[in-house]
């Protein structure tokens, strides 16, 4: 409510906030958690609470009138329809010349995200965050995020034979006729239920393409894991649909926190203030990035150093299809959680994840994501003439990734006598170089905070997300996210309070 004093405010849901909430409710503090997003647990008039590939709907997209899948075209056609304008799970935020996607809602990028669950390679982890004790991270905080995640393995025999993962054994048999390794690669998605779906004992889910507009069965998100533990505590409060837009010292001590209640058409319905002892940032890398860099420039918290905003990254990521030969159908039935992927991290700077494409129809098409080691770095501003937060990203900046992704896939081609897909970003269009799934940094650990997250220029306010992390993490970011989080918030329980 407003004028509500509180110890702890955390603002967003996602991986560092979860983290954060639960591990402070264990020690006995009273945590409130402020969201912009729903909290995408009631079903809609079709008995599910969210829609799938296939068929987006206003639960899909975060305030547009018009779908932006991350694939706008088949066969060179756009698939872009009109929806109405609703405060739906994925927003595929326009950032200059990057369209950076994020979920919107209770759980953050866990009810969008693929569910996989990568520890990045130990030899790799000095480059990723080279201020923090890899011997640490691997004894006790991976593990510990891993299993609380709920992090799990695909069955390789069941890989083998069943007929949903047809689309991986024809990216594992090409990948290693080129001579890449394909590794396995574990995901929070429930194994069990997935082969029930197999079966027609279960509702289906992944099975059903339900994955980039949420998942409404197998998939662990963060409300089955990380806030159902917190909730259990009974000490969190969460409130979707609130959207934290200040945060200034308070005359008393302590924080003034303004937020924004929304309707589902994005509307303000109130304004409300609330004092808080401490203010963990978790909006993610682009949500606390953009909030620390406006209140540094409009004077809320201008002792805020120059390291905000700074140090942003896209992971790397770059998407392309390959057209395969008739005699390689990779299957109409795809299940919508990718299992595995070809590694050539070390000698081409890329890793590359085998995606489905769950259309329902045969495409002889293999689809990819690969996560490069893309060197470039971009910075938010505060643009005092249009009162926006910018990124100055700019699309040139994607060319390391592609060449890094062709060390995978023009080999692949030249041994399989098989070319690229052109139709499915554009028209005549290889490479999706438009996006990221993957945000990172803009409140980098041991620069814009101190080694554990705390931000420099003021006690009882820190940065528990991906906006800790310099810009890659050479494998998917949210077990990275969870564990350096979990590595911060003990330190900052055994210390501050
Ligand atoms: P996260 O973005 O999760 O949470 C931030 C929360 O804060 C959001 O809920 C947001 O609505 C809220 N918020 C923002 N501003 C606010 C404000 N002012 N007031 C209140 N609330 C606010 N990663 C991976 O490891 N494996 C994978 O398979 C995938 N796949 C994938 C697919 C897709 C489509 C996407 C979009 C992303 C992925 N990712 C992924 C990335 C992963 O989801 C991402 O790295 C994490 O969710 C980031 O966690 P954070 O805690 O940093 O923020």
């Amino acid at each position: 409510p407003s004028g509500a004093h509180v110890p702890v405010l955390v603002i967003g849901t996602g991986y560092g906030g979860s983290v954060a909430a639960l591990r402070l409710a264990q020690a006995g503090v009273d945590v409130q958690m402020v969201e912009m997003g729903m909290a995408w647990d009631t079903p809609g008039p079709d008995g599910k609470i969210f829609a799938n590939t296939t068929s987006p709907d206003q639960r899909s997209y975060w305030l547009r009138t018009r779908t932006k899948q991350p694939l706008s075209n088949f066969l060179g056609f756009p698939i872009d329809k009109d929806i109405p304008r609703y405060t739906g799970v994925l927003d595929a935020e326009e950032m200059g010349q990057i369209i950076v996607y994020q979920g919107r809602g209770v759980g953050g990028g866990s009810l969008v995200n693929g569910g996989m669950a990568v520890t990045p390679k130990r030899e790799n982890f000095g480059a990723i965050l080279p201020s923090v004790n890899a011997d640490e991270m691997y004894a006790t905080y991976y593990p510990r995020a891993n299993a609380t995640l709920g992090t799990g393995l695909i069955d390789p025999a069941w890989f083998d034979t069943t007929d949903c993962y047809q689309y991986a054994r024809v990216g594992r048999k090409q990948a290693q006729r080129s001579g890449f390794p394909f590794v396995f690669v574990p995901d929070v998605y429930d194994w069990d239920y997935m082969k029930q779906e197999a079966a027609g004992t279960v509702t289906r889910s992944a099975l059903a393409g339900e994955i980039l507009y949420g998942n409404n069965y197998g998939k662990k998100s963060l409300q089955k894991t990380y806030l159902a533990q917190a909730a259990a505590t009974g000490r969190v409060t969460v409130s979707p649909l609130h959207k934290v837009t200040s945060v200034a010292p308070a005359a008393g001590g302590g924080y003034t926190v303004l937020i924004d209640q929304l309707n589902t058409t994005g509307d303000t319905t109130a304004t409300k203030t609330v004092t808080a002892d401490r203010v963990f940032f978790a909006a993610g890398s682009v949500g606390t990035s953009k909030l620390l860099v406006r209140l540094k420039a409009t004077g809320a918290l201008p002792a805020l150093n120059g390291e905000i905003g700074q140090g942003w990254g896209d992971n790397g990521n770059v998407m392309c299809g390959r057209a395969n030969h008739l005699w390689d159908p990779t299957g109409s039935l795809q299940a919508s959680i990718p299992c595995g992927g070809i590694d050539n991290w070390t000698a081409g700077g890329a890793f590359a994840e085998v995606a489905p494409l769950p259309t329902g129809i045969e495409t002889w098409a293999s689809f990819y994501l690969s996560i490069t080691k893309n060197p470039n770095r971009a910075r938010f501003t505060w643009n005092a003439a249009t009162g926006t937060v910018d990124l100055d990203w700019q699309t040139a900046w994607k060319q390391p990734s592609i060449d890094m992704a062709k060390t995978i896939f023009d080999k692949i081609n030249a041994k399989e006598g098989t070319i690229y897909r052109t139709d499915l970003f554009g028209v005549y269009k290889i490479w999706g170089d438009h996006l990221t799934y993957h945000p990172l940094g803009g409140a980098v650990l041991d620069r814009a905070t101190d080694n554990y997250g705390r931000l420099r220029g003021y006690s009882g306010l820190y940065v528990i997300d991906g906006a800790l992390i310099p810009g890659n993490t050479s494998v998917n970011p949210f077990v990275t996210i969870t564990a350096l989080a979990e590595r911060n918030i003990e330190n900052i329980i055994a210390v501050d309070l």
